[in-house]
């Protein structure tokens, strides 16, 4: 199904697991997107993390967007999600999320965490469209600049209310894209 939407739509949106031919595009990525990068390597241990999980957005082959999670008992701890700067705006970020979300559903996950800066108001936007709201503060805890940290939860996932939301979007993002 993917792949003919592919071939109709050259841009069209793949979604995927990461693989070890990805990481090294992925790390480049990642240094666009954040002041404190993962490594290569961190990438590589996370690929084969049995409790992780990780997905990169691609177009026409190329690397725009990736996410990932450990899924530990039913919580979903999610540990990145970075989109291509000059492509943000345009429901990448959103379609990588709610991919995500909708992985840690089939893997029995109930409730999802994240940290967020203070000052990441676009990204504390998004998350809170999943219904995540910050739940504590985690003072001074990025290193380059002691910026604190949103703890955000998001519970309930196993609700009605929180299914419909999430294969309604999925199904409006995919057809999007
Ligand atoms: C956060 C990030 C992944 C969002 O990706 P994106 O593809 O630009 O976001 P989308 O286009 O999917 O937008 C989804 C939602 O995010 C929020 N958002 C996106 N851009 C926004 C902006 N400029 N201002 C305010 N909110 C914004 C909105 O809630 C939006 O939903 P809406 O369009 O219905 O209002 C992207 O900005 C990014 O890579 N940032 C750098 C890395 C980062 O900070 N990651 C989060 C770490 S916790």
């Amino acid at each position: 199904m993917a792949l003919e939407k592919e071939i109709e739509s050259p841009d069209f949106v793949l979604i995927r697991k990461m693989c070890n031919e990805d990481v090294e595009t992925v790390a480049e990525l990642d240094k666009k997107c954040f002041p404190t990068p993962w490594t290569v390597s961190a990438y590589y241990t996370e690929v084969h993390n049995p409790s992780a999980y990780y997905i990169i957005a691609e177009q026409n082959g190329v690397v725009i967007g990736f996410a990932g999670m450990w899924c530990i008992m039913d919580e979903a701890h999610i540990t990145t999600i970075g989109v291509e700067p000059e492509l943000r705006g345009r429901k990448i970020g959103e379609l990588v999320l709610v991919s995500l979300l909708d992985e840690a559903l089939n893997r029995g996950v109930h409730r999802a965490t994240l940290e967020v800066r203070r000052t990441n108001t676009v990204a504390q936007n998004l998350y809170a469209k999943y219904g995540f709201k910050t739940m504590a503060v985690r003072k001074g805890y990025y290193g380059n600049n002691n910026e604190d940290a949103f703890v955000m939860w998001t519970d309930d996932m196993c609700e009605p209310d929180f299914l419909r939301l999430l294969r309604q979007r999925k199904d409006e993002l995919e057809a999007y894209h």
